[in-house]
């Protein structure tokens, strides 16, 4: 197994920490989902062809490990872990990769691969210039990111749990409300994006539209066999209309992917029902 010191990591958020109940809670909540996204990293590495490579393989590990490193500055700045009203925490992330010499005795390759991918994993899309290995970098790092984050959502986001508005980004807890931008995009076969969320509903959705964004076939397995996306799905039961349409969504490009399961997983698009 290839050896990644978490220290240096763990060192960093610690010194954070402020004392107070609330705000730390926040910090472990990043803490814990990044140990996780590494898990989730190694998985994909382990799985896919493309990571026997030592190279892409040490590069995705360490950009797995430092993805969210700027939400710790992000959230002790602006008090929200929402993109949209504070900062851009992939760049802010880059930015201190570097100043705090996390990767210095890692080679230039390595380095300039993993400042990329943590740069670019919260993009709504990628460049269409970025190619090769740090286009896989990258996308790897998104995939895992994005099997830990419908993990934590399918707990945040069960009925009956009260969910901090910190963790929900201060959407509004409407049940019965949800937005047709959102629900277009999953059936129309596009990601959602985080913009045009105004409730707990439309963060149900979006996250169902992850689907189409996911590069590789084992991170499709994986979210299939988790069964996330049901959970996540069943929780847009007071609005049963868009329930039917997400379910609908969702069951079509799982059944498309299955049959399918090359490199990048295919969801067509579906056909709205109007
Ligand atoms: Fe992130």
């Amino acid at each position: 197994m290839d050896y990644i010191d978490t220290i240096p990591f763990l060192a960093y958020a610690a010194s954070f920490r402020s004392g107070e109940e609330r705000i730390d809670g926040f910090l472990a909540l990043k803490e814990e989902h990044t140990l996780r996204v590494l898990e989730q990293a190694r998985g994909i590495a382990a799985a896919e062809p493309a990571f026997a490579a030592p190279l892409p393989r040490r590069a995705l590990l360490l950009a797995a490990l430092y993805h969210d490193l700027g939400r710790f500055a992000q959230f002790r700045r602006y008090r929200t872990f929402a993109d949209a009203r504070s900062c851009d925490h992939g760049r802010l992330g880059k930015t201190i990769l570097r100043r705090k010499g996390f990767l210095r005795a890692e080679p230039a390759e390595v380095r300039r691969l993993v400042r990329t991918a943590v740069a670019l994993h919260n993009r709504h899309a990628l460049p269409d210039g970025l190619a090769g290995v740090g286009r896989l970098v990258t996308q790897g790092v998104r995939d895992a990111d994005k099997l830990d984050i419908l993990r934590l959502m399918a707990e945040q986001l069960a009925p009956g749990v009260v969910a901090d508005s910190v963790v929900l980004m201060g959407l509004e807890n409407a049940p019965e409300r949800w937005s047709p931008l959102v629900l277009s995009a999953l059936e129309e076969g596009r990601t959602a994006s985080f913009r045009d969320m105004r409730f707990y509903n439309d963060f149900r959705l979006l996250l169902c539209s992850w689907l189409y964004d996911l590069a590789f076939a084992a991170s499709f397995r994986k979210l299939r066999d988790a069964g996330y996306l049901e959970e996540i799905i069943g929780g847009l039961a007071p609005v049963p209309v868009a329930q039917a349409r997400a379910r609908r969504a969702v069951a079509g490009c799982f059944r498309d992917g299955s049959q399918d399961l090359r490199e990048k997983t295919p969801c067509p698009p579906m056909l709205p029902d109007r």
